[in-house]
């Protein structure tokens, strides 16, 4: 079988015009990750159907879906690598750029723009000291996202904590609880 190859593995190689893909510091998973991708494998007929999980676990391990972590996963399921960057650069809520131990999406989308989200994300960068898309603070806690609708429409506007959805999240109060409760080692972090 005639498997494509991924662009060459180099943090400086452009992919896009303007578009540089960046190294996580690991580059193979941990045998505890490999179990896991073979045990959500062998609940499918076909291997294929663990891209997704796999990539999830990538995050985890890797802090973010490097080239190497895309490497990695078609390593581990057995599958092409042109089809892992394929899923892996469609779906924006896997990060290809690193991201801080908390990732605040914060959702600008109509319902949420008409109930302050244009403020609230102000206050989140105000608070995290970052701004939206430009990575990790200084000290690797913060990382702000500008997302679109995070299906909470009903309660915007709503707000994302690394895997935790908050709606109605308008409080400033509410932000600040979160961010002491990180802070405090309260919240799961983003990777291992
Ligand atoms: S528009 Fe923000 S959650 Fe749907």
């Amino acid at each position: 079988m005639n498997h494509s190859s991924l662009p060459p593995d180099t943090a400086n190689e452009p992919l896009a015009p303007g578009q540089r893909l960046p190294e996580s510091e690991r580059r193979e998973f941990s045998p505890e990750a490999i179990a896991e991708i073979h045990a959500i494998m062998a609940r499918f007929p076909d291997k294929l159907a663990a891209t997704l999980p796999a990539l999830h676990i990538a995050q985890r391990e890797f802090g973010f879906v490097s080239l190497s972590a895309m490497k990695a996963v078609a390593q581990a399921i057995g599958t092409p690598e042109s089809h892992v960057f394929g899923v892996a650069t469609f779906y924006t809520m896997y990060q290809k750029a690193p991201v801080g131990k908390f990732h605040f999406s914060v959702c600008t989308n109509i319902s949420c723009a008409l109930r302050g989200a244009a403020q609230l994300l102000e206050k989140v960068c105000e608070k995290t000291g970052v701004k939206p898309g430009q990575g990790p603070s200084a000290d690797g806690m913060w990382s702000v996202e500008e997302v679109e609708c995070l299906a909470g429409c009903g309660s915007a506007p709503c707000v994302q904590v690394n895997h935790d959805v908050y709606d109605e999240f308008v409080d400033e109060q509410k932000l600040i609880e979160v961010m002491e409760a990180c802070k405090r080692g309260d919240y799961r972090p983003w990777a291992k």
